[in-house]
């Protein structure tokens, strides 16, 4: 596939003696959006946490296979893995601003990398906040603590903290699965403005998300991945069987 940012190769992963992932062969294009679902323990996490490598500090997991990020192996004994964090950011289920005031939420990351000028990380916190769609509702509050604020705020804030360090993937672990409608369809609203300029992998349960918001869809299986394919094409007409029972309920 031309211009995919990630390629899987078939990567496999075991905790321990469980196979968690079955030959994954996968190539996900820049700039767009691709929604991973399937059943509960199917792997969908821990193929999200393979792309920036946060399986490794567990023990007893064995990865095998390769994994490209821009045509570079990410599993590379030599490759940084704070580096490649600040390129592939991650933005979990349950919105998790750390204890302290939204300014300095955003600015942890640019901070943690080196920027320590006031007027420059002023303007990557606007910046930010402007991108995750927060800077009108909360620019008069930059010094309250992000602990303040609403669910929906709290995940769009950690939405721009991962921005912050201008990373060229986001990775969404179930990003709305704990808000409402309404905070909902602003995440979705962001994601579709968000792909202008990054590449965003969503791992969902919701499949009506999965079919408004994203480009292509994966359906894995026990740790197979069943189908991937263009998302009007996965959910109007799918190839495999198991996706077609999964998609209209059936199993699952
Ligand atoms: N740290 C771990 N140690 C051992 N086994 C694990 C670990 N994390 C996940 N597993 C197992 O790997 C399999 C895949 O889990 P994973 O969390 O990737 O599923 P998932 O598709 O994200 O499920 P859900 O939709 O419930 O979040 C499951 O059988 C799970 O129990
Ligand atoms: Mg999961």
């Amino acid at each position: 596939m031309g211009g995919a940012i990630i390629q899987s190769r078939d990567l496999n992963l075991h905790y321990g003696k469980a196979r968690a992932l079955k030959n994954i062969n996968m190539d996900i294009p820049e700039r767009s959006i691709t929604a991973i679902i399937g059943p509960s323990g199917c792997g969908k996490s821990t193929y999200l946490r393979c792309l920036n490598r946060m399986n490794d500090l567990l023990p007893e997991v064995r990865i095998t296979g390769s994994l490209l990020f821009k045509g570079r192996n990410i599993y590379d004994p030599g490759e940084d893995v704070v580096e490649l964090r600040k390129q592939i950011g991650m933005v979990f289920q349950k919105p998790n601003p750390f204890p302290m005031s939204i300014y300095d939420n955003v600015a942890y990351g640019p901070r943690i990398h080196g920027v320590k000028n006031k007027s420059e990380l002023d303007s990557i916190v606007e910046k930010s906040l402007r991108q995750a769609a927060l800077w009108d509702e909360l620019k008069g509050r930059l010094r309250d603590s992000a602990l303040s604020i609403s669910g929906g705020q709290q995940q769009r804030l950690c939405i721009a903290r991962c921005l912050a360090v201008e990373p060229e993937v986001i990775l969404m672990d179930e990003p709305a699965s704990a808000l409402d409608p309404i905070a909902t369809a602003k995440i979705e609203d962001l994601m579709r403005e968000l792909k202008e300029k990054y590449t965003i992998i969503i791992v969902t349960h919701n499949m009506q998300q999965a079919a408004r918001v994203s480009d292509r869809t994966a359906f894995f299986l026990m740790g197979e991945l069943i189908e991937y394919d263009y998302t009007k094409k996965l959910f109007e007409n799918p190839t495999n069987r198991r996706t077609e029972d999964y998609i209209t309920g059936r199993f699952g």
